[in-house]
């Protein structure tokens, strides 16, 4: 599934200048798409780079997006490799798909923490609700309009708690685990309540 859409060439290279584990992805096809995916997000909610993109109160303060995703990006490889020593039979994922989940999980960041829709769903929560939509709905809309693989969009949709009514894919399975494993040993760290 695709439409037309537009991509601004420079907030694209800020993303990959954003997050270089981008370029681990082999398939180029794939990883254009990935790069326009985070190029339309930040430029439909009026941000140029991934840095200025508020994210989860407080938790947000100690760490910025593209750090959060190629933190989570790596913990998913990592998991992946050690579980892939374990067993007889290694996991039977794709790496490059894996890749493309795990950097897009948050696609919808930019939507929901958007500064100004944010003010006005806070105002009035009864007209649209607050937020209108979580990331994750928004996310899977991103990944569906360029065109990106549906095992992307369901990463997106599905990665946080509204997947418990979904069968998640294995690859989300990983990343609903690592993206919660992220943000709890962030708060322990430093003693967020
Ligand atoms: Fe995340």
């Amino acid at each position: 599934m695709s439409s037309k859409y537009e991509v601004n060439q420079e907030i694209k290279a800020g993303v990959m200048a954003s997050m270089p584990i981008i370029g681990e992805i082999n398939d180029v096809k794939l990883r254009d798409k990935v790069l326009d995916a985070w190029a339309l997000t930040l430029e439909e909610n009026e941000f140029k780079r991934m840095e200025e993109i508020p994210g989860l109160p407080v938790l947000g303060e100690y760490c910025s997006q593209p750090k959060h995703i190629t933190a989570v990006t790596k913990m998913v490889l990592g998991m992946v490799e050690c579980m892939n020593e374990a067993l007889e039979e290694p996991l039977k994922l794709d790496r490059d798909l894996l890749l493309a989940c795990a950097i897009c999980h948050d696609l919808g960041n930019p939507y929901e923490y958007n500064i100004r829709k944010r003010k006005r769903w806070e105002e009035h929560p009864s007209k649209e609700g607050y937020p209108c939509l979580r990331h994750t709905f928004y996310g899977a809309h991103i990944a569906l309009t360029v065109g990106l693989p549906e095992a992307v969009a369901h990463a997106c949709a599905c990665h946080s708690p509204e997947g418990q009514f979904v069968e998640r894919s294995l690859g989300t399975t990983i990343l609903y685990h690592v993206d919660d494993a992220f943000w709890k040993i962030l708060r322990s760290a430093y003693e967020i309540s």
